[in-house]
Formats: structure tokens, C-alpha cells, sequence
């Protein structure tokens, strides 16, 4: 059984659907949801489902005090699921190739520092992209640049709102994010 903690600075509907898929499975469970951010509605739903939830500070992401903790839980795997901060390099060092995240977009497109939830959308919408999707990613020291593992797309019509294709790309987060998880952990 690995334990996984989930990252998310903001509504944790990811989190949430991630820790439902492993909810009954032997393979691994979501034990902990952490954020930066006191008012995430993340905290709510750790609340609701009976999961351990951590708030930290942007300045305590940078010491070891987080990774200690992680360690001290048992912590196996890392999931960033809408998580707005880097990730320091002594926590990608602590957690060598077990950390992921999902980016709302087909990178390299729509990557980078501040393309973050809606952002991506406007801007994809804003450049009459025909397409969009999601990239799930390995983490490394730059954003959006550790190795893809995987990467899903949605077609768009130039009708859509940015807000059609922020429900589209959560559709396709909601069925890949998960069994792509378990993937990567299954021995
Ligand atoms: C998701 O769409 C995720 O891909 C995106 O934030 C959203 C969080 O939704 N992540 C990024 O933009 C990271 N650069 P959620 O809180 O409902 O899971």
C-alpha cells in the first residue's frame, strides 16, 4: 500500500476524485492534502472525506520541515493537483521521481510561471486554439519541464468560452489523473 499526499491551493476537485478512485483499491491511498493557502476549499473537502490536512507557508515549502513531516506520515508518492507554488529543490530531492503534476494544458504549450486555472484557458481561447488538454508531468526544478507521462486532448470549437473549456479539461482530468496515478505506482 503507498501512501499518497496531494498538493492543491485551491478547490481540490482533482484531490478529491483521486482520493474516491483509491478510496477501496489494496494499491494506495490519499492520507494527507496539503496547502499554502488557508482558504482553500481543499481543506473542506479533506474535512468531509476524513483525510489529514496541512497548511504551510510559502517560507515553510522551503525548509525541510515539510519534508520531515511528509516522511514522518509515510509518504510514498506526491500528487500536485492545482498547486500554485514551485516545488523547492530539496523537496524534489527528498522525493526522487515521485512527484507529479497536472498541468491544464498540451505542454510545452500554455506552460510556465503564471499560467495557472484559468489563465491557461483564456489564453488557449484568446489564441483560437483549435485543441486543448492535459499534461501529466514528472516535477523537476523549472515549471513545467520535468518529463511528460501523459497527455490527453479535447477538441475546441470557436464558440466556446474559456469557461467550456475549463469544464472540458476537468472531464479529462477527472478520467485520466487517477489510473494514470496508479500506473506509475504499480510495481
Ligand atoms: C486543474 O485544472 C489543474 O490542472 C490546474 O488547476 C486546476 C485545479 O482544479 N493546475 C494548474 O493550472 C497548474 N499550473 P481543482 O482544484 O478543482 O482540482
Amino acid at each position: 500500500m503507498k501512501n499518497i499526499a496531494i498538493f492543491a491551493s485551491g478547490s481540490g476537485s482533482n484531490a478529491e476524485n483521486i482520493f474516491n478512485y483509491f478510496k477501496d483499491k489494496a494499491s494506495a491511498d490519499v492520507v494527507l492534502m496539503l496547502t499554502n493557502n488557508v482558504n482553500a476549499f481543499v481543506l473542506e473537502r479533506a474535512k468531509k472525506l476524513g483525510v489529514e490536512s496541512v497548511v504551510f507557508s510559502s517560507a515553510q515549502l522551503k525548509t525541510d520541515e515539510l519534508v520531515n513531516l511528509l516522511k514522518d506520515k509515510g509518504i510514498d508518492f506526491i500528487v500536485l493537483a492545482g498547486f500554485l507554488l514551485k516545488i523547492p529543490e530539496n523537496l524534489i530531492a527528498a522525493f526522487p521521481n515521485r512527484i507529479i503534476n497536472i498541468h491544464p494544458a498540451l505542454l510545452p504549450k500554455y506552460g510556465g510561471k503564471g499560467m495557472y486555472g484559468d489563465a491557461v484557458h483564456k489564453a488557449v481561447v484568446a489564441n483560437k486554439e483549435k485543441e486543448s488538454g492535459i499534461t501529466i508531468h514528472y516535477v523537476n526544478e523549472h515549471y513545467d519541464e520535468g518529463t511528460i507521462v501523459f497527455q490527453a486532448k479535447c477538441p475546441i470549437s470557436e464558440t466556446n468560452t474559456y469557461e467550456d473549456v475549463a469544464h472540458k479539461i476537468h472531464q479529462l482530468e477527472y478520467e485520466h489523473f487517477p489510473s494514470v496515478i496508479e500506473r506509475i505506482l504499480a510495481p
